[in-house]
Order: C-alpha cells, then structure tokens, then sequence
C-alpha cells in the first residue's frame, strides 16, 4: 500500500507544493486547513482528503491526530503557522497559539499504536542576523515575535518528540511557481519581482538583507529522505538549517528574476532596508549553511537561478 502523509497547513502555499508534490509521488495525502476552503476543494479534487482543523484548540488537534490515525501516517509535516512576522507582532497572542505544535504533539502521543516522524517547519527567523552564514549549533536569539513564536515551538518539539522520531527544518524564505491548488492571499516574492520588472516601474529592494531562498520542490525531496530508507532521525530528534545554496540580497534575488524572465535590470532600485518601516524588525543577515542538511538527507538544494528557470519562469516567464 502506498505511503501515506498527514500535512498540517495543507492549504498554506508550502502545504499545497507538499500536497501536490506528495500525490505525485505516489503518497495517500490527507490535509489540515483551517481557513481556506478553495484550497480544500482543491486538494480534495486532487485525491487528498481534507479535515478542517485549529490547532491551537485541542479538539482541533485531535482532529488532525485522529486523521493521522484513520490514513496510518508515516509522516505528519507541520506547516500551520501566522507565517507573516507583521501578523506575529501585531498579535504575539495569536503568533503563539497558531505557531505552537504542543496541542498538536499531545494529541499524536494518544493515537494508539501511531508512529509517524513528524516533520516541523521552522524559520531562519530564529537567529539573530547580525552576521554573515549561520550553523545550526549557533545562538538562536530572534528579533521579533514571530521568530520568538518559532523558536518557542522547537522546543515544544524537542520536549515532545513522539516515538518515530521528529525533524525541524529551519527554512529560509520559500520560493517557486503559484501556490498550485488556490490563492494564499498574500504577495509571493519572485512572482511580485517579475510583475514590477515588466511593468518597468522603479522598484526598490534591499542590498543589505541576506537570505539564501529555497525552492519549494526541495521540501518534497527532504519529506521523502525523512520518511525513507536512510531513516533520519528514526525515533530521535534533529534540526536542520534548510536553505539553498547561495546567500543573496533582495536586489541579486530580484536581479536574478530579470535574467530568468529576460527583463531588463533598470527598475532595480538598491536600497537599505533602513529606509522602509515594515512594522516588524527584521534580521538583515540570515544566509544560513545547510551543507550539513544536505549530507544528512542526501541530495543537493536547488540553486536559484537555475531553479527560477527550470521550474518557475519557464521558457522566460509570461
Ligand atoms: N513562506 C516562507 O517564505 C517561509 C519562510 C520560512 C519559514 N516558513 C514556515 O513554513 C511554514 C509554511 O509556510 P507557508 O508560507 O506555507 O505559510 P502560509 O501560506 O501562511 O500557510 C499557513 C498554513 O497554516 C494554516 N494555519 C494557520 N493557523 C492555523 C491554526 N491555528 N490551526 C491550523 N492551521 C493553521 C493555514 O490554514 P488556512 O490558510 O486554511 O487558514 C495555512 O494552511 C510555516 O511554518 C512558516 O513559518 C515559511
């Protein structure tokens, strides 16, 4: 029988790539939403069952545990969270009861006779960022509250490891085409560079924030290391940095889009993230070493560039 994958926050736009990508594979699917039934509709049409589902509550908690049950889950992928670090500041409350997975671990830990690894997305927001290129033994010590929030729920997950084991993966900022089921409502960087580029309007984007993005086909990957034969942290706990390779500014990430999109460079405005009050502090240098991840899960992560043209801006974009 085929594997089967219980992904909370299916509806987000990681959670739908995992879906679709999951299904793909040859994975039984079922999703948690909590708010975006269009995405629901769509993963149901796609073969996944979806439960709607809070996790911050407990019995929508035990409704994704009892889902992990009814599939027999070899792997639950948590992607709920308030992913946006304004949201998290204005409402720390609401950041923490949607980015804990403590309901959520406690509910696994009563299913009878589940032992699904279970797989928890984190941030880069963890660290500080006040350098260049950070290991995952280094200091953690977020700037805001969403990166607090994140780091929290680490730790939720190591003191409630359930017995197939738990992986965290620290991830940079995600890209790669549309969310494939339906809208997540909010601005998806690459896509929003390669708007402004063709309208030609100036644009500006910071040169003094690093990240090293991550192509969203990369967790799909990871899933099915984890879950695999290599058997990464079977019955243990691990936390991997997972980003891309290369750490880049915003103004070499949207350079980048021009070159794939064959759009001219002109409306690439450099400026200082000190210029724009985002409402939210912001950690300038979170370009992190997953080379370590890498070695662990056995495959290499995507170069963006070369990812934005395989994958996203196909044959030069629209
Ligand atoms: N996107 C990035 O660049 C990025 C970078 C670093 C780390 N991450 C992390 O990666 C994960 C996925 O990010 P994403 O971009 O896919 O986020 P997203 O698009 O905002 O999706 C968030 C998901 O969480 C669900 N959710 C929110 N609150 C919930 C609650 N209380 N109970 C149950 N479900 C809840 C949402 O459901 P509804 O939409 O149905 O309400 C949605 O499915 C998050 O943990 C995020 O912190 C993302």
């Amino acid at each position: 029988m085929a594997k089967a994958a219980l992904v909370v926050g299916g509806s987000g736009y990681l959670g739908q790539h995992l879906t679709r990508a999951l299904i793909g594979g040859g994975w039984r699917v079922s999703v948690t939403y909590r708010s975006n039934e269009d995405a629901a509709r769509a993963a149901r049409a796609a073969g996944a069952a979806a439960v709607r589902c809070d996790v911050a509550t407990d019995e929508g908690a035990s409704a994704a545990a009892a889902e992990a049950e009814r599939v027999g889950a070899a792997v639950v992928i948590n992607c709920a969270a308030l992913s946006q670090p304004r949201k998290c500041q204005e409402d720390p409350q609401a950041a923490r009861a949607a980015n804990s997975p403590a309901r959520l671990l406690r509910a696994l830990a009563a299913v009878e006779g589940a032992t699904p690894v279970f797989v928890h997305i984190s941030t880069d927001q963890v660290y500080k960022g006040d350098r260049a290129v950070w290991a995952v033994g280094d200091a953690t010590e977020p700037v805001n509250a969403y990166g607090e929030t994140k780091l929290a729920a680490e730790d939720d997950v190591r003191e409630a490891a359930p017995p197939g084991g738990a992986v965290v993966l620290r991830s940079s900022i995600i890209y790669g085409p549309e969310a494939p089921l339906a809208s997540v409502g909010r601005p998806l960087f690459v896509q929003f560079v390669e708007g402004a580029l063709r309208k030609g309007e100036p644009t500006s984007f910071f040169d003094d924030e690093w990240r090293c993005p991550v192509y969203v086909g990369d967790f799909a990957r990871a899933i099915e290391a984890i879950a695999g034969a290599r058997g990464v942290a079977r019955g243990g706990f691990e936390v991997y940095n997972f980003g891309g390779p290369e750490r880049l500014s915003r103004v070499d990430m949207a350079r980048a889009v021009a070159r794939a999109c064959a759009l001219s460079e002109a409306a690439i405005v450099e400026a200082s993230a000190a210029t724009v009050d985002r409402g939210v502090a912001s950690p300038p240098d979170i370009s992190m070493d997953s080379r370590p991840t890498e070695e662990a899960l056995g495959f290499s992560m995507a170069r963006f560039e070369d990812a934005l043209r395989q994958h996203v801006f196909v044959g030069g974009g629209a």
